[in-house]
Formats: structure tokens, C-alpha cells, sequence
């Protein structure tokens, strides 16, 4: 069913952000029928610009962004019709966000587009640099425009950073719900946008199957992978400020590991859910500096294209000693996980793009097929492949013909594109239609960011006094040897990238 009625503000308006995900995810919505009957979008950026030529600019990329995927996935193409009703209830303000005038021409604004004196329900969206959520939401506030009542709700979306360690982050909390309360903060993380990641939770708690043994007593380990084979792309001066642990594993990685780890929820309300990813994140010892490895690519090749050293990407110090690549272990201590140990990697410029779940199951008690053959003991994995090749497959010994006996590896499959029809999207649909009829289940709450800080806060601390890496890994390659040596000293090994699933 279509939203409540509101107006969405867009601050950044003229951003990369809006361009690329936000104003295609409208479309998205508009073609589903899935956007508030009223409806009104105001963009504010600093420069001087008409709505008209706002409009115009941005039918421009979006056109060119929508056919470009639809192309891809063989999408029915660009609308016009769904397109011109959507960029017709768009208006552009100039606007400084540090000029209390802004908010007032805003209120103004909104009560227009609301035809309600109190201005109806508003969604704010601060596409724009982090160190400016705090002083904007607190100006807001001073505005009276986030002031709730019987007939309306006001509501913000931010997007990480939220801080960069534990104080940052407790500091920014703190800010926001000095003026806010929590449930009127809308935390994103893009990573819970996407349906395989939303499919965790569905697959383990939709099924009796695997419920019974998703436990100590049944799992060996767990291994979660982000690669990536970009590198940086013209994004030296964020990334060389920020690495790879803070930019994927208190976010990203962290969505993953709580999904697979959480117990099950007492219902599908959103405070239950978070509740439970948050009991993951309490019950994780913060990580230790001898169980993490830090990388930095080096020159090689990815896809059979040449990558420079990042420290000779542009924006990047020579002397760099930022991570490309970081690899973790974690384990939790509560009843079920109590000595099963998580390893988390993620990097850039890795020899594939692979993003899954590996789920290694204990071997048989005992084997019956010694001496038979060289594959005697097939390990049962369980892999959910969150991107690309999106599925789940289970990995299992089978006899392979033949006179001798002899075990073979085997898996059984499920592709999404075998079974179901996904519309070409952009992730941000499904997070920004929950922001408007008020559903946080798949927002963090301020205390989840902090519990992911102070996890991750004993690497960034070594990192940064100079005593954790990081080491080279060539460009293209699966990363560092000591990565390899995490698991190999506990007689395991990373799955090789990019099997399908
Ligand atoms: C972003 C990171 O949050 O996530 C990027 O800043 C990373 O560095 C991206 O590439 C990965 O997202 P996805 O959806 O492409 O897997």
C-alpha cells in the first residue's frame, strides 16, 4: 500500500548520492505504485539554480541511469509517464546550511507543498557530508521543523559515517538525540537494502531445516567475505582517511554477522529484531589486534587490467599506511556460539567480486571411508551468495561412480534467477518506503553503531599507534599470506573467491 502522505527533503540535493540512488529509487516507487498519494520532494544544495533546471538536470542522469540498468538486466526500459509524475513534485531551494533563513524558507515551502498549516509529515534525507548531520538536525530542531504532533511526524535518514571510532560515535548520538527522540532517526545501512541480505533472516527463520543445527554443536565455523574488485576509483582522499575497516566492518560486515548470528526474534516488530542483532554485537569480545590482519594492495592485475600501487593512487600519501584489506576474527560468547570462531574479510582490488556467507559445518564423527581415495572427507558447506550470482548452495560428499569408493564434492543449488523475477533497483526502495510509513526494523539504533565502535576499536587502535600493518597483497589476488596464516593457524582455510554458488 502507498506511504502516508509527506513531503521529502532532500539536503545535498545536487549530490551524487541523489542522482545515483535516491531520485531512481523514487522511480522505482512510482512505478510500483508505491508512493504517497500527496507527495512533494524539495532539494536544497548551496548553489543558485531554478527548479526548472533542476528538474531538467536531473531527468538527464536518471534517464541515462535507469536505461543504462534496465538495459542490464533487460528491464522494460524508462517510463515517461511514471518519470514526469515524479519530477513534477519537485522543487529546488539555494539554500546554506548554516543560515538559519534556510529553514525558515523550508517551513515555508513545506507548508505549501503539505496544504497544511502545521506542514504535514516530512522526511529528511541529509545527503550531505557527515560532519554536518549534527549541526543540521540541530538547526532543524531550533527551526520547530522537527517537531511531532497528532497530525504529523517528522523523520531523518543519515547515511555513514556514523563517527569514525567509539567517542565519535557516542559523540554524534548524543547530538542528534539531544534534539531528536530515536524512533524519528532513520540510520541506513545500504547493505540491508539488498534481498539476500533481508533473505538471511527469512532463510533461517522461514525454515525448520537448519534452525536445529545452527549452533556450536554443528558448525565448525563461519566465514563472511566482502571482495571487491574495484580499487579506490577516484576516491583516494575519503578512502586514505578511512580504510577498509572503517568503511565495511562495523557497517556492512557487521549487518551480515549479526544476521547469521542473532537468536530468533520474538516477533518481526522492528525493537525485537534490533534487539537481537544487538545481543550479537554485546556478546562479541572487542577484537584483538593478534587476530586481525591488516593489507594494502600492490600492483598487479584485476580482471586482466593493471593496478598501480594504491599508494600511488591519486589523493593518496606515498607513504600511506592505510588498509585496503582487512581480515578479522571474532566469536561470541553465548550458548550457541560459545568457541565457534567468525572470520570476516573484506578488500579492494581482490582477484573477484564475491560477497557471501560460508557456513562450515563439523565433519562426520567419524569417517567410514578412510583409506578409500583421496577425497574422503568432503567438507559440508553451506553458502549463501549474497553478490553477484545471488543464491545458496550446500556442499556434500556423494560416491562418485565407479567400482572403488570414493567421495566427491557435490552441491545442491538455489538461484534467485531461476525462481524469481528481480526488478532492477537500486537497495535504497524497500529503505526508504520503510522510512515513510515508520518501520525501523531494517535501520540501526545509536546503540548498535556504538557497540560495533567499540568492537572494532582495538584494531583501529593498533593500526593507528603503528604495531598492526599493513602488509602488501598483490593487486588481483585473494589478499595478504597472513591472512592465510589467521585461519591456518587454527588448521582452516578461506574459501577460494568467487565460486559460484
Ligand atoms: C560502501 C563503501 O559503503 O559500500 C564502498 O563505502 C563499497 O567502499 C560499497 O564499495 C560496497 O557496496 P556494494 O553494494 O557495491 O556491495
Amino acid at each position: 500500500a502507498p506511504p502516508p502522505d509527506c513531503t521529502l527533503v532532500i539536503f545535498g540535493a545536487t549530490g551524487d548520492l541523489t542522482h545515483r540512488l535516491l531520485m531512481p529509487a523514487l522511480y522505482n516507487l512510482g512505478r510500483w505504485g508505491l508512493l504517497p498519494e500527496r507527495f512533494s520532494i524539495i532539494g536544497i544544495s548551496r548553489s543558485e539554480m531554478s527548479s526548472e533546471d533542476f528538474r531538467r538536470e536531473l531527468t538527464e542522469t536518471v534517464r541515462g541511469f535507469i536505461t543504462a540498468k534496465g538495459g542490464e538486466a533487460g528491464g522494460g526500459g524508462f517510463d515517461q509517464a511514471t518519470w514526469d509524475g515524479l519530477v513534477g513534485r519537485v522543487r529546488y531551494m539555494a539554500g546554506d546550511l548554516s543560515d538559519p533563513a534556510t529553514y525558515q524558507t523550508l517551513k515555508e515551502h513545506i507548508a505549501e507543498d503539505s496544504g497544511a498549516q502545521s506542514g504535514g509529515n516530512v522526511l529528511f534525507y541529509l545527503a550531505v557530508a557527515a560532519p554536518l548531520f549534527g549541526p543540521t538536525v540541530k538547526r532543524l530542531a531550533e527551526a520547530g521543523l522537527m517537531a511531532e504532533g497528532e497530525d504529523r511526524w517528522r523523520r531523518v535518514i543519515i547515511e555513514k559515517p556514523f563517527g569514525h571510532d567509539v567517542a565519535s560515535a557516542r559523540d554524534l548520538n548524543r547530538e542528534i538525540l539531544t534534539v531528536l527522540s530515536e524512533a524519528q532517526v532513520f540510520r541506513i545501512d545500504h547493505f540491508l537494502g539488498k534481498e539476500t541480505v533481508q533473505n538471511i533472516m527469512a532463510f533461517r527463520f522461514g525454515n525448520g531445516l537448519f534452525e536445529p543445527l545452527w549452533n556450536r554443536d554443528h558448525i565448525d565455523h563461519v566465514q563472511i567475505t566482502v571482495a571487491e574488485t574495484v580499487g579506490v576509483e577516484g576516491r583516494g582522499k575519503f578512502y586514505e582517511a578511512t580504510g577498509a575497516l572503517r568503511d565495511m566492518v562495523p557497517n556492512h560486515l557487521f549487518q551480515l554477522y549479526t544476521l547469521v548470528a542473532m537468536e530468533p526474534p520474538i516477533s518481526f516488530q522492528a525493537e525485537a529484531v534490533r534487539d537481537k542483532k544487538e545481543e550479537v554485537l554485546l556478546a562479541t569480545p572487542s577484537g584483538r589486534p593478534e587476530d586481525a590482519v591488516r593489507g594494502q594492495y600492490a600492483a598487479g592485475r584485476v580482471n586482466g587490467e593493471p593496478v598501480r600501487d594504491y599508494a600511488r593512487e591519486p589523493d593518496v600519501s606515498p607513504e600511506t599506511r592505510t588498509e585496503t584489506y582487512v581480515a578479522l576474527k571474532l566469536g561470541i560468547d553465548n550458548w550457541r556460539w560459545a568457541g565457534v570462531p567468525f572470520y570476516l574479510r573484506t578488500g579492494k582490488a581482490m582477484s573477484r567480486r564475491d560477497t557471501e556467507i560460508a557456513i562450515r559445518f563439523k565433519q562426520a564423527p567419524l569417517s567410514l571411508f578412510h583409506g578409500t581415495g583421496v577425497d574422503a572427507d568432503v567438507p559440508n558447506w553451506l553458502v549463501l551468495q549474497l553478490q553477484p550470482d545471488e543464491g545458496i548452495s550446500l556442499q556434500f560428499g556423494a560416491k562418485v561412480p565407479g567400482p572403488a569408493v570414493r567421495l566427491g564434492a557435490v552441491d545442491m543449488r538455489f538461484c534467485y534467477k531461476d525462481h524469481f523475477q528481480i526488478e532492477p533497483s537500486t537497495g535504497y526502495e524497500t529503505l526508504i518506503y520503510d522510512a515513510m510509513i515508520g518501520d525501523p526494523t531494517l535501520f540501526q539504533r545509536a546503540d548498535m553503531i556504538e557497540a560495533g565502535w567499540r568492537i572494532v576499536q582495538p584494531i583501529l587502535d593498533a593500526a593507528a599507534d603503528g604495531t598492526l600493518g599493513p602488509s602488501p597483497y598483490e593487486a588481483g589476488s585473494a589478499g595478504p599470506a597472513e591472512a592465510d596464516a589467521l585461519l591456518s593457524r587454527d588448521g582452516r582455510a578461506w574459501r577460494p573467491l568467487g565460486r559460484p554458488a
